[in-house]
């Protein structure tokens, strides 16, 4: 499934030009580091500007719930989600840490990337993360 999943990502990516990678490095990676380990995230915390990516992703992953457990409607949520939330970020529907909201803030709104760009970048995050612990 994740195989078919990954490869079902990669091909659009290619079709529609877009690597997500790319994306997340130019755009989010200045303020999400893209993995560490939970201690070094406690010991690090003062320097951080943002929650690390791969914390990011999986309190998302946990938090969207769906019935059926279809992962490709989970990771079409997912991406809907993170896709609004780059132009959009808000208080009303956050869902990050409330710890992590009082000493980084809410993220500031980030403009002009293309629906693409955004879509890439949201199902690279979803798949970056499967089969990594954030421990
Ligand atoms: C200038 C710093 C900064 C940049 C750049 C940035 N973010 Fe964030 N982001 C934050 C902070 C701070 C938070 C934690 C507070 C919050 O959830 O709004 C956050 C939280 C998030 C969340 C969690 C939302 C939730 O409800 O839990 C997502 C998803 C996210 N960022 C995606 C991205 C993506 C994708 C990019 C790149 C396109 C990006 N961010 C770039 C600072 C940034």
């Amino acid at each position: 499934m994740i195989k078919i999943i990954s490869a079902i990502s990669i091909l659009s990516s290619l079709l529609l030009g877009v690597d997500g990678y790319e994306v997340y490095k130019k755009n989010c990676a200045s303020c999400h580091i893209e993995i560490m380990k939970k201690a070094e995230m406690m010991k690090k915390f003062s320097t951080l500007k943002a929650p690390p990516m791969i914390q990011v992703a999986l309190r998302l992953k946990e938090n969207i719930i769906i019935r059926n457990e279809d992962e490709d409607v989970h990771r079409h949520l997912f991406m809907l989600f993170v896709k609004n939330y780059i132009e959009n970020p808000s208080i009303d529907y956050i869902m990050c840490h409330p710890q992590a909201i009082d000493t980084f803030g809410v993220m500031k709104s980030i403009k002009g990337l293309s629906q693409e760009e955004k879509e890439a970048v949201a199902y690279w995050i979803y798949d970056r993360y499967e089969d990594v612990d954030f421990e």
